[in-house]
């Protein structure tokens, strides 16, 4: 059976006590949560450290939202995958749409950052996704496509357990727009059967794929209700404790 996940994407927000506070709250709520269902927060880098702390001994694991394509270095303001997971943090985000958008992530990036990532241990969340002008051009199937091949394809059965994928649309993202339960689950179908052409179905079937946009207390049931949905990676609903939980009980 996959694991549920609902992850928090804490983005740029939050100073580190006003983190710690956060993680303090989500933490105690943690224990309402059902056991099948994996807790992850990610936070800025600078909060991991004492992040970490405040989760060490709950069932709530901690991410990065990013690390480097590079192992060390001269690389001023970067932070390396064996950092990251030197800091206690067992997961990364990595190619969320804001990084593709604003950072020039690509996906041959992603490919350097997965690998390193996965050499450091660390499980990574992989985020893909079409923007709104790729839906209205009924071209979201081949763009989320092109993302997992170009990225997953390099990689093994044995690494996909350490891989969760994560469907955003970037037209969903912090807009209040969700996609419908319908949109989100053909695609996510979709996105287990590109899995099942290079990894068979066995391994697809084991891949955690989680829905992000906009993703909230009042429509996380209905998603989660839907076969090909795993969880969700949570951005806005993440920052208040009580709403992170609720989405995590809406299984
Ligand atoms: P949102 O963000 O829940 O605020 O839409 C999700 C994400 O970007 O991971």
């Amino acid at each position: 059976m996959r694991q549920k996940i609902v992850a928090g994407n804490w983005k740029m927000n939050t100073t580190v006590p006003e983190g710690v506070e956060l993680a303090k709250a989500v933490v105690a709520k943690s224990v309402e949560v059902p056991s099948d269902v994996k807790l992850v927060i990610a936070t800025p880098a600078t909060h991991l450290v004492p992040v970490a702390d405040v989760v060490k001994g709950s069932v709530v694991a901690l991410s990065a939202e990013n690390c480097a394509d590079k192992e060390k270095g001269a690389y001023t303001g970067e932070i390396s995958a064996a950092m990251v997971a030197s800091t206690g943090a067992t997961y990364t985000i990595l190619g969320h749409s804001e990084r593709r958008q604003y950072y020039g992530e690509t996906d041959e990036k992603l490919v350097e950052k997965t690998k390193l990532a996965l050499a450091n241990s660390l499980k990574v969340i992989l985020c893909v996704g079409e923007n709104l002008e790729e839906r209205e051009a009924g071209k979201h199937f081949d763009v989320c496509a092109a993302q997992v091949k170009n990225v997953l394809y390099n990689f093994s059965a044995e690494d996909m357990k350490n891989i969760v994928i994560a469907y955003e649309p970037v037209w969903a993202i912090g807009t209040g727009k969700t996609a419908t339960s319908e949109q989100a689950e053909e695609i996510h179908a979709f996105i287990r059967k590109v899995v099942a052409d290079k990894f068979g179905a066995e391994v697809a079937d084991d891949t955690t794929i989680l829905y992000g946009g906009s993703c909230k207390p009042s429509n996380a049931k209905e998603l989660f209700a839907q076969p090909d949905i795993d969880g969700g990676l949570i951005g806005g609903a993440a920052l208040k404790a009580d709403d992170f939980i609720a989405i995590a009980m809406s299984f």
